[in-house]
C-alpha cells in the first residue's frame, strides 16, 4: 500500500516536472535573449574603427512562429548599446505567404542601425519553399534595402572604413563566393557574412584571412547538457555557436541567432552578439 502511494506521487513529481520543463522550453527561453560580449582582433584594422563596436543580429525569421513584439523589445535593446555597425545575417523571414513582405517592412521600422553602416545578407528561409523562390529573395532583399541596409549578394563594400563581403546562401541557387572571395589578398582588412557555417569547408576562399560571422543553426534550439544538440542543419558537427578555429588563418563565429523555427528552446539562449573590435589577429 505504502509502495503504491510512493510510486504515484512520484509519478505525479514527474509530471509536474515535465509540465514544467515544457512551458519553460515553449514560453521563457525563446525569448530570453542573451546579449554576449567580445572582442574580435582585427589584423589591419584602420586606427580611427579601433574600439568601434559592431552588432551581429541573426536569423530573425520574421514570420508566423516568432512574435513582432520580442523582435521589436530585441531591436529596442541593441539601439541602447548605440553600435558602430549593425550586421544582420540572414534569414529575415520564415516564408509561408506574401503576408511576410509586409510583416517584415512593419517590423524594419523598429530596426536598428549602425553608427558607421549596418550590413547583411540573405538566409535560405529568405528564399521561400525549397529554398529556391527566387522571387521572394528579390522582394526581401528590395524591402531590406528600402530600409537602410547595404544588403550584399556575392558582393563587397566598404561601409563606414570597414571592408564587408557577404555571400549570398549556401543552399540557395545565388550562392557564388569564388570571385568575391578570390579578389581579397591575405593582407585585407575584411569581414565576411556568410548565413550556412558548412560554407567555411568549402575550397572558395582564395587568400581570404579573417572573420566569418554566421547564423543558421540557431545553436540547435534545444540541447541536453554536456551534449551535442539533436538537430543541427549543417554537415559538420563542430558547427554548433559562438568561436570557432579554422584553417587558413580564419576564425568563425556563429550565432544562436534571435528567433526561432519553432517555438522551442531550452539550454541554447536566444542571441544577439556586441563585439568590440580591436587592433590583432
Ligand atoms: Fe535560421
Amino acid at each position: 500500500m505504502l509502495s503504491r502511494r510512493r510510486a504515484i506521487r512520484a509519478l505525479a513529481a514527474a509530471g509536474v516536472s515535465a509540465a514544467a520543463v515544457g512551458l519553460y522550453t515553449w514560453r521563457v527561453e525563446p525569448h530570453w535573449l542573451e546579449f554576449t560580449h567580445s572582442f574580435l582582433p582585427i589584423r589591419g584594422l584602420p586606427r580611427e574603427i579601433e574600439a568601434c563596436t559592431l552588432a551581429q543580429i541573426s536569423d530573425l525569421h520574421i514570420g508566423p512562429q516568432v512574435a513582432d513584439d520580442y523582435i521589436v523589445e530585441s531591436f529596442r535593446r541593441v539601439k541602447e548599446f548605440k553600435p558602430d555597425f549593425v550586421v544582420y545575417t540572414g534569414d529575415w523571414i520564415s516564408y509561408r505567404s506574401p503576408k511576410q513582405f509586409g510583416q517584415l517592412q512593419r517590423v524594419l521600422l523598429e530596426m536598428p542601425y549602425g553608427r558607421l553602416g549596418t550590413v547583411g545578407i540573405l538566409g535560405n528561409h529568405d528564399y521561400g519553399f525549397n529554398w529556391r523562390m527566387l522571387n521572394v529573395a528579390d522582394r526581401v532583399s528590395e524591402i531590406v534595402r528600402a530600409a537602410g541596409v547595404t544588403l550584399l549578394r556575392n558582393e563587397s563594400a566598404v561601409v563606414g572604413g570597414l571592408q564587408f563581403v557577404g555571400i549570398d546562401d549556401l543552399w540557395s541557387p545565388c550562392f557564388e563566393p569564388k570571385k568575391i572571395l578570390g579578389e581579397k589578398s591575405g593582407d585585407d582588412c575584411a569581414f565576411v557574412l556568410c548565413h550556412n557555417p558548412d560554407a567555411a569547408d568549402l575550397p572558395v576562399w582564395g587568400n581570404y584571412q579573417g572573420w566569418i560571422l554566421a547564423g543558421h543553426t540557431h545553436g540547435g534550439q534545444c540541447k541536453p547538457p554536456f551534449l551535442l544538440p539533436p538537430l543541427l542543419p549543417v554537415k559538420n558537427r563542430r558547427y554548433v555557436a559562438g568561436e570557432i578555429e579554422l584553417s587558413g588563418n580564419r576564425r568563425m563565429y556563429i550565432s544562436r541567432g534571435v528567433g526561432h523555427l519553432l517555438r522551442v528552446r531550452f539550454n541554447v539562449r536566444p542571441e544577439i552578439a556586441i563585439f568590440h573590435l580591436e587592433s590583432g589577429g
